[in-house]
């Protein structure tokens, strides 16, 4: 029941150049043109990220995949009965996301945008990389991970499991911070829910993480980004949790992006636990 991994983000962006200079230099990712947009491809999927030009800097919406046609209309019909309205989207939109049956809602928790779909197109050419870079952890763990900053931490994580089938891998409580890390699938967390704050506002985007293969792809593009003058946001570190290594940068839309690698993977045998801090080693925040 409920999700199978996170597929696919589409943002709309004032900063195509910004974006294309980050996504095709630092993250070596394959640009795809189509009619002014451009879709990236990281692995065997015909794209993951999508950017589109637009007046205003959003993430359009992040993609949910199930295994089937069946799964799909069982998640839809336990997100009608929990009264969320879903619409079924037309071939326009399906021809343009890559899937074979798409639906969309709005999140009761988070409030954006998701969609929900089957039958990725896979391309029989392998993904041919902008940098030389050993490529993306993805397969059946997705894409990587998100993390928003909700209103209602509890009512948030209870409606990620009962409705959209996560489980909880562990918590991180620190300063004035309190989150909660969740998998679909053997991915530490696909989805992390943080409570707002002040400067933190409910349904933002606090960052995405991508996965490398190897950490010199992590540690060359630290290089690329620092000589590039992009804001890095937390050097390089280790996490407690999912010992992801991994550094944060800002991205032209003001959301951060998590460059990692060597995340652990969840098991038969595996506990939740609670932790302190949310770093081994490292994650210093620049300035500090
Ligand atoms: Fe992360």
């Amino acid at each position: 029941m409920g999700v199978d991994s996170l597929g696919y983000i589409a943002l709309t962006t004032t900063k195509m150049d910004e974006w294309r200079t980050l996504l095709e230099r630092v993250f070596g990712m394959e640009p795809r043109m189509r009619d002014g947009a451009i879709d990236y491809r990281i692995d065997g999927y015909h794209h993951r990220i999508t950017l589109t030009p637009d007046t205003t800097d959003s993430v359009e919406v992040i993609g949910w995949e199930l295994g089937s046609s069946e799964a799909l209309a069982t998640l839809v019909k336990i997100l009608q009965d929990r009264g969320v309205a879903v619409t079924m989207e037309g071939a326009d939109l399906r021809a343009r996301r890559k899937v074979k049956e798409l639906c969309s809602f709005t999140c009761p928790m988070i409030g954006n945008r998701q969609e929900l779909y089957y039958g990725p197109l896979i391309s029989n050419t392998p993904f041919a990389p902008s940098r030389g870079i050993s490529g993306y952890k993805t397969g059946t763990l997705g894409l990587g991970h998100v993390v928003y900053w909700v209103k209602d931490l509890a009512a948030s994580v209870k409606f990620y499991q009962d409705v959209m089938g996560f489980a909880i891998s562990d918590y991180i409580a620190w300063d004035n911070n309190d989150a909660v890390f969740m998998h679909c699938n053997r991915r530490h967390h696909t989805l992390a829910l943080m409570q707002d704050g002040p400067n933190t506002p409910a349904g933002a985007l606090m960052h995405l993480m991508v996965e490398a293969n190897s950490y010199d792809d992590v540690g060359y593009g630290y290089d690329l980004v620092r000589d590039m003058g992009i804001p890095v946001m937390i050097e390089p570190g280790k996490h407690s949790n999912d010992h992801m290594q991994s550094f944060y940068l800002q991205t032209p839309s003001g959301f951060w992006l998590e460059y990692g690698y060597g995340g652990i993977e969840i098991g038969p045998d595996w506990q939740v636990r609670n932790y302190d801090a949310p770093m081994l080693w490292g994650h210093r925040f620049v300035g500090s």
